[in-house]
């Protein structure tokens, strides 16, 4: 590792802290090598006692943004959680970025964000198109697939009730592990884009996991492993919808889970681990194996 310095966003989030443990354990970066930024600089106080550079950075406050960002190489730019006013808060961490003099940027964007009915997708569109038309001279954008850990944090009611309600069809989705998006992330920002395969400056990756499975087979696996018996309730996009209201969730929760499954439909998260794989020099985990490693926390979810 040269004497690059490489600065993290998002870093007391759940990607962000491991990406920063896989930079600090496995990439040989440096804690004087490593800038973290957060809105509440107390939250990373344990990085700031190892010698990480610890810097207060909101996006949504863009005037501090540029010193927040002086002096990073390269910066991995973690997408922020709140929906909404998420587009301008990303397009100022771009141009302080570049105001700062970055010169190598990575993105944690979605699929297919142009093509995508998901509710948030003009965001990463946004975002990506941002990165892009900066003068930072290299950007890896990484179009990442869903992450299985979305079972337990946002879809723990399949586990729950033993009923998976679907409008996704025949989709087939190409899951991985947060832990591996998080490792292909920390490799963007070390190694920049020399990876196997990537010669050029700005370069847009489809991250998919080994397996692309429907969300029936998904069922399945899940059911071997965890010893559940999941029923798969088939439903249009209306039906859905209509099911998901009737539970009295609030009308955002209600689209956003209506178009991720449209979006599933048309096969926009369908894909190979061709990339991950020239990228980390690695396979990703597998579904079976991510819930092996998972078992007891999902069996819990399940009252099993
Ligand atoms: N592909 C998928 O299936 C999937 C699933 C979940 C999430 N995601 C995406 O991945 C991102 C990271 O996920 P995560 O699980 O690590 O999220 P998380 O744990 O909720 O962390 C979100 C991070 O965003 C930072 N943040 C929020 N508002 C900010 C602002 N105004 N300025 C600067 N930073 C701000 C927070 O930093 P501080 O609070 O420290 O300031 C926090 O570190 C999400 O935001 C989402 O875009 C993808």
């Amino acid at each position: 590792m040269s004497d690059r310095k490489i600065l993290v966003t998002g870093a007391s989030g759940k990607l962000g802290q491991q990406v920063v443990s896989y930079l600090l354990n496995d990439f040989d970066v440096k804690p004087n090598q490593l800038i973290v930024t957060t809105r509440n600089v107390e939250s990373l106080a344990e990085l700031a006692d190892k010698g990480v550079d610890v810097r207060e950075a909101d996006f949504s406050s863009p005037d501090a943004l540029e010193q927040a960002f002086h002096g990073a190489h390269s910066m991995l730019l973690i997408s922020i959680d709140a929906s909404g006013p998420r587009t301008q808060a990303h397009l100022n961490a771009v141009t302080a970025a570049e105001k700062a003099g970055v010169t190598h940027i990575a993105y944690t964007s979605m699929l297919a964000p142009t093509q995508s009915p998901v509710v948030f997708a003009h965001e990463h569109e946004a975002t990506e198109q941002a990165i892009l038309d900066s003068a930072i001279p290299n950007a890896t954008v990484m179009q990442n697939n869903w992450y299985f850990d979305n079972l337990p944090d946002y879809y723990a009611s399949i586990l729950q009730t033993g009923h998976w309600l679907s409008a996704a069809g025949e989709g087939r989705i190409a899951q991985l592990s947060r832990k591996d998006l998080a490792y292909a992330a920390a490799t963007a920002v070390v190694k920049g884009n020399q990876s196997k395969g990537l010669h050029q400056s700005k370069v847009t990756l489809p991250m998919h996991g080994a397996e692309a499975l429907t969300h029936a087979e998904m069922a399945k696996v899940i059911d071997s492993v965890i010893g559940t018996s999941i029923n798969m309730v088939h439903l249009s996009d209306e039906e859905y919808q209509a099911q998901l209201e009737s539970f009295g969730l609030p009308a955002p929760i209600v689209s956003l889970c209506t178009t991720m499954d449209h979006h599933n439909r048309l096969g926009l998260s369908n894909g190979t681990s061709d990339v991950f794989e020239a990228l980390t020099g690695k396979k990703p985990q597998s579904f079976e194996s991510w819930l092996e490693e998972n078992k007891a926390e999902l069996q819990k979810l399940a009252n099993m």
